[in-house]
């Protein structure tokens, strides 16, 4: 595939040699980014892009956030990788940050959103295994969720388009409707050993979790001992204005998920344990990873989590979030092209109506906003969490000259 802009003669090349040789899974937009600042991105021309995407809700501390890049360099000077055979110092670190900050009781580090999904899925297997001295059970997932790509959390993915050329995948997985609690218990069997779901739905389309549904959901986990898994990968991280978007519905999962802003730009993921699934599920021998958790990218999470207790990362998003709802709703009631808002704190989606979504992230980029969609119709904004008052006008602005 040739590409040629107007707008990025020497990125040009650089397109043209990534076509060349990295496999074609993404339909790229024709940009290719250099370095960022604090929470703009600069592209190989100098043209200068608010970010509203964080590398889809990654970077929550924006680019070069005081000390994060001084605390990675200073692990890469001392170790950067020892393997899961021995201890090291930031995984003891990151491990109690997790715990305490989730409230939960064991942590198993992985590289990806996805591995944290296949370790989920495996440590509810197994629980029930223990329980029932035998295996077979089934999962329960939602319609339009996404969980990742490999064979494990794509079976648990409620696209069909996603799903359809890679089956059979894994067996006994069934589908509710996500915030129709009976659907999901229509979806329940004897069977069943794990629900999953995100608590707001992201790849979807920008659907929080009704607090009636997810207590329901959660009421009928402990009548069934079915382990609740909530899916934290994008909401998580104080995207929601809590650390955890559950921690905001008063319920609490029996593992969660995490990745994304953990590590605010190096691959790790997690998965949490409570007390009861750490005790009686994953034991030596049943789970494992080379690099996960090593002491670089955990260096990275303790860092991170120093940074978030530090300067208040998460009440700032708190109070900023009336603002950015109001003045989207605003967008929303004003523009003919926007049927509706919502979303939680800073993970906002704007239903675009009457023309291709995809072609409005291609104007705002080209006016210098990231911004991506989300479902079939929906604007995703994800920012970094630093952002302040004057960025969501510079946003608005933009989005609104684009929907014009
Ligand atoms: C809710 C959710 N779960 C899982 C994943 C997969 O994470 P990763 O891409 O890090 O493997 C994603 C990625 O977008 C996600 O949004």
């Amino acid at each position: 595939m040739e590409i040629t802009t107007k707008s990025q003669p020497a990125g040009t090349a650089l397109m043209n040699q990534t076509e060349e040789n990295v496999l074609h899974t993404y339909n790229r937009f024709p940009v290719v980014f250099q370095r960022g600042e604090g929470v703009y991105l600069y592209d190989t021309e100098g043209k200068k892009y608010l970010d509203f995407a964080a590398g889809i809700a990654v970077n929550s501390l924006g680019y070069h956030y005081p000390g994060y890049d001084e605390a990675l360099k200073d692990q890469i000077s001392r170790l950067m990788h020892i393997s899961n055979l021995y201890y090291n110092e930031p995984i003891a670190a990151a491990g109690e940050d997790l715990v305490r900050m989730s409230g939960m009781s064991k942590v198993f580090f992985t590289n990806s959103g996805t591995e944290a999904i296949e370790g989920a899925l495996k440590a509810a297997k197994k629980y029930a295994f223990i329980r029932d001295g035998h295996a077979g059970h089934e999962i329960v997932a939602m319609n339009h969720s996404f969980h990742g790509r490999s064979i494990g959390a794509l079976s648990v993915t409620g696209n069909a388009h996603y799903r359809e050329p890679f089956e059979p995948l894994m067996g006994g997985v069934r589908f509710a409707d996500f915030n129709d609690l009976e659907s999901v218990r229509q979806a329940v069997t004897d069977k069943t050993c794990a629900i999953i779901l995100e608590t707001v739905q992201g790849e979807g389309g920008i659907y929080p979790a009704d607090p009636e549904f997810l207590a329901g959901v959660r009421n009928l986990c402990d009548e069934k001992d079915i382990i609740l898994i909530l899916d934290e990968i994008q909401c998580g991280m104080g995207r929601t204005g809590d650390y955890f978007a559950w921690q905001g519905y008063g319920i609490k999962p029996d593992i969660m998920t995490c990745a994304k802003a953990l590590g605010c730009g190096v691959p790790v993921g997690a998965f949490v344990l409570n007390e009861k699934t750490a005790r009686q599920s994953l034991m030596p021998g049943d789970h494992g990873t080379t690099y996960g958790g090593n002491p670089f990218v955990c260096a990275a999470v303790h860092k991170v989590f120093e940074i978030y207790e530090q300067d208040h990362v998460i009440d700032h998003v708190r109070e900023l979030t009336p603002y950015l709802e109001a003045k989207l709703t605003e967008l929303a009631e004003s523009s003919p092209f926007v049927s509706a808002r919502r979303g939680k704190g800073f993970m906002q989606g704007l239903v675009i109506k009457d023309r291709p979504v995809g072609e409005v992230v291609k104007k705002a980029l080209e006016k210098g906003l990231v911004v991506i969609s989300a479902g079939a119709d929906v604007l995703r904004l994800v920012p970094p969490l630093v952002i302040e008052r004057e960025h969501i006008d510079e946003m608005l602005k933009i989005l609104a000259e684009c929907l014009a």
